[in-house]
């Protein structure tokens, strides 16, 4: 049976999760000890072999990153940024000249490079073929096109494939992204949909990149259009807005549900 979620308190009073929507019940699992050495693969299970997934989706700009990798952090989890794959592979693409906006070509291209994430949060990176693509990535310029390469179906096809893969070698992760909830990890127990209104996302977006806010505003109302098929809410997602919050408000929130849906012991044990 769903149970109902109380909307979390916090410690300040100004928390403002604006709708708690209902949410599977706690029992699909256990407790997660804390991860040891976060070079090795996975975080460890519990007895039961019980997984942890925090799914956190929403549009740019919300602060999913820096939540997700807060959150990870705090808990002792992996971290998974979808989105510098989709990104990784359109730096890749843009290397070689292709037009990101023929699908056809994207989609002919999009098994070749070879595309690895750190699931680190305290040390992501990204790399394609070797090489660490971690800055540029962000540019204006994948940033502009990443959208049309990550509507192609056989880019998504190969790349929630990585994901789901990367997911099941980590049985603790917070994957951040647009899809996590509805398609990549459906079934975990942990999700949380972020949100800011436009202005918001647009001014951190602005201040982050060095980039001037009309023109991002401007840019990023396009990549929501064009990324909204990929963008649905899951039904079952705890809806966070984060206009007005601090990092570690929105990092607080997503801990106390994992911890109250999840039934994690803490504090975090210390990494090994
Ligand atoms: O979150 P981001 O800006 O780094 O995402 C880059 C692009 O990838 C963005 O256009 C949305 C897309 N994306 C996606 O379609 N599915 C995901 N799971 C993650 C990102």
């Amino acid at each position: 049976m769903p149970r109902r979620l109380a909307a979390p308190t916090g410690t300040d009073s100004s928390l403002r999760v604006l709708r708690v929507l209902w949410v599977p019940a706690a029992g699909s699992i256990a407790r997660v000890k804390t991860s040891a050495g976060l070079d090795t693969d996975a975080g460890e299970v519990s007895d039961t072999g019980a997984r942890l997934v925090v799914a956190v989706d929403g549009p740019s700009g919300a602060g999913k990153s820096s939540a997700s990798r807060g959150v990870a952090a705090a808990l002792g989890l992996r971290y998974l940024d979808t989105g510098a794959m989709y990104r990784a592979l359109t730096w890749w693409l843009l290397q070689r000249g292709v037009d990101t906006s023929d699908p056809g070509a994207v989609a002919g291209l999009a098994a070749e490079p070879v595309i690895e994430v750190s699931t680190d949060p305290k040390a992501p990176w990204t790399r394609v073929d070797g090489a660490d693509v971690s800055e540029a990535i962000r540019s204006r310029e994948v940033t502009g096109a990443v959208s049309a390469v990550a509507a192609v179906p056989l880019v998504r096809a190969r790349l929630i494939a990585m994901q789901r893969d990367i997911i099941a070698r980590n049985p603790g992760i917070v994957a951040e992204g647009r899809d996590i909830g509805t398609v990549v990890a459906p079934d975990a127990p942990v999700k949380v949909f972020l949100t800011a209104d436009g202005a918001a996302r647009a001014s951190r977006r602005a201040t982050e990149a060095s980039w001037p806010a009309a023109s991002t505003r401007a840019e990023q109302d396009r990549r929501d259009r064009l990324d909204a098929a990929q963008s649905e809410k899951a039904a079952d997602a705890v809806v966070i807005d984060s206009t007005g919050l601090e990092l570690d408000q929105v990092v607080a929130t997503i801990v106390r549900l994992a911890r109250e849906h999840a039934g994690i012991s803490f504090p975090r044990q210390k990494s090994r």
